[in-house]
């Protein structure tokens, strides 16, 4: 099998050949209950991958806000998902789920984006503030026509950030609202002067501004955000960030919204005429079984031809992120504007039975391969990619959790997310992986997805995803720098493809010990099931 050389380095050391690894080669195998099964099926053939990684070097911080979330109101996100009010049997601290906000705590949300989405630029923040029985019933047009009650506002989403001790990430509306009402909500949050705006929030609860870092200016202004073109959004975005103001005690990062996927245009026009006004751009992609709308393919029952398409198809964030980098770079050598992918992660039909407004999906450990591997590019890419946002946090598309009445339970997303939490704002370290490739038919993908960093205390963690649904892989990695004395790891994987937790059996699929990996005198070696994200952390 030819090997499938991938650079997860942001250095610029020479690519490793395979000889280098001579030493390691003669090495004995590690012999895992996997590769050495007595059973009657024979045990498949582990793949022979190598990695370097250089932890000798490593110059970039992986963002910890890479690791955010996105809660729009759409379906039962915020509506049951976080909100139940202050009256419900469920238990609550002021109206928000407490199992939900102790799930959430535990994987440390950084930062969360709310309202929408395409909900934001229908949302008029005024009808969510005050006295929660005089607020006005809407319609939420775009996700089923459904009564909004606004009971979840502007107070509401703060309280819940600092439940969870997030930061908050607005995004405001420019399809259907003003500049002035913009400029209003920032002055109403973050104005510590006795203005009748700063006053009204006292009035309603809140004495003291709220620190409001992160502020979209339009969401999809390309499709649900009014349908415009690039060039007459740029100038609409300098309109609107013009007046979107830094009171006292707070500087706004001003996120501009960016292209859908593969709309390089979208990107360059921005960056030429809007650049110099923005401290962020955002990017939207979905990964889908097909590449058409809407999007076809079931979440929990699919074959190996489908496990393979999506995973195919979620490896295609690196070429994105890559592509609209390198826009980037053109008018932002620097890399000072942050490539924010505000919106991602897998979109299927909805759950049978479900309104197909609400986008209830379950989730399976293919969608944990995708959160791993999507994650192992962000971190890669983290001199540009400041900001990610899965889509979206419960029951809504990728969730991490997912609610039933008073019943919660926790998705293989999330278990990716809390296993990961050990790249926060740690350093990337360059990494270079020779890995076999992965086949399905007449496609391949390579086999493996790698990503390594070096935290405060100077503990290496390497996050691996094995694509492969019926070979193990067996990992040698030299470690340049520091030799690490132990290893230690955790594995998140289960029987079969399709695997997912339910109301009934929550703990299907959990991250359990890994065992199967041993330092060497060069680095480590591993070898890791098949279909399984694995975290390996070295002292
Ligand atoms: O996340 C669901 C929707 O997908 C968002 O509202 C919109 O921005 C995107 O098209």
């Amino acid at each position: 099998m030819k090997p499938h050389k991938r650079h997860g380095r942001t250095g610029t050391a020479a690519p490793v050949r395979l000889r280098r690894f001579a030493g390691l080669v003669a090495m004995p195998l590690l012999c895992t209950a996997l590769v050495c099964s007595t059973g009657s099926a024979p045990a498949a053939q582990p793949t022979t991958n190598t990695l370097v990684i250089h932890a000798d070097r490593g110059t970039n911080t992986i963002s910890r806000m890479i690791y955010g979330h996105f809660a729009e109101h759409l379906g039962r996100c915020i509506y049951e998902g976080i909100w139940v009010g202050p009256d419900s049997p469920i238990p609550n601290t002021r109206g928000i789920r407490t199992d939900v906000v102790a799930a959430l705590k535990k994987i440390k949300v950084p930062v969360l984006r709310w309202p929408g989405g395409c909900f934001a630029d229908e949302y008029h923040w005024k009808d969510g503030i005050g006295p929660r029985d005089t607020r006005p019933a809407r319609i939420n047009t775009h996700w089923g026509q459904v009564i909004e009650n606004n009971h979840f506002g502007t107070h509401e989403f703060m309280d819940l950030c600092e439940q969870l001790g997030c930061e908050p990430y607005i995004c405001g509306n420019v399809g259907s609202g003003t500049p002035q009402e913009m400029m209003e909500w920032i002055e109403y949050m973050t104005c510590g002067a006795e203005s009748a705006l700063a006053n009204l929030r006292r009035q309603n609860g809140r004495i003291a501004p709220w620190r409001l870092r992160y502020f979209g200016i339009g969401n999809e202004s390309w499709g649900c955000g009014g349908n415009m073109t690039p060039e007459y959004y740029a100038d609409l975005y300098k309109q609107y960030a013009t007046f979107v103001k830094d009171y006292r005690g707070n500087r706004i990062y001003r996120i501009a919204c960016g292209a859908n996927d593969f709309n390089y245009e979208w990107t360059e026009v921005l960056m030429k005429k809007a650049a110099r006004h923005m401290q962020g751009l955002s990017l939207h992609y979905y990964t889908r079984t097909t590449m058409s709308w809407p999007p076809r393919g079931s979440a929990t029952k699919f074959d190996e031809k489908e496990w393979f398409a999506v995973i195919r198809n979620a490896l295609k964030m690196d070429e994105l992120v890559t592509k609209h980098g390198e826009i980037m770079d053109k008018y932002d050598p620097q890399k000072r504007v942050g490539l924010i992918v505000d919106e991602w992660g897998t979109w299927y039909e909805p759950e049978p039975g479900t309104n197909p407004s609400f986008l209830y999906q379950q989730n399976t450990l293919r969608d944990a391969m995708v959160a791993g591997l999507t994650l192992n590019i962000f971190n890669k890419h983290c001199a540009r990619v400041k900001m990610a946002n899965i889509a979206q946090m419960v029951n809504v598309l990728q969730a991490v959790i997912l609610t039933d009445k008073e019943k919660m339970i926790v998705t293989p997303t999330y278990h990716v997310f809390e296993m990961y939490t050990v790249h926060h704002d740690a350093t990337l370290l360059p990494s270079e992986l020779t890995c076999e490739d992965y086949t399905y038919g007449d496609e391949k993908i390579p086999g493996l997805s790698v990503s390594a960093s070096r935290d405060g205390t100077g503990a290496i963690h390497v996050s691996i995803c094995n694509f492969n649904p019926s070979r193990p892989a067996e990992l040698r990695c030299i470690i340049n720098g520091p030799k690490p004395k132990t290893v230690t790891g955790r594995v998140l994987t289960a029987d079969t493809m399709t695997a997912h937790n339910t109301f009934e059996q929550p703990e299907n699929v959990k991250p359990s010990a890994f065992n199967s990996a041993q330092v060497t005198p060069d680095g480590f070696v591993a070898t890791l099931p098949p279909k399984s994200v694995v975290v390996l952390e070295l002292k």
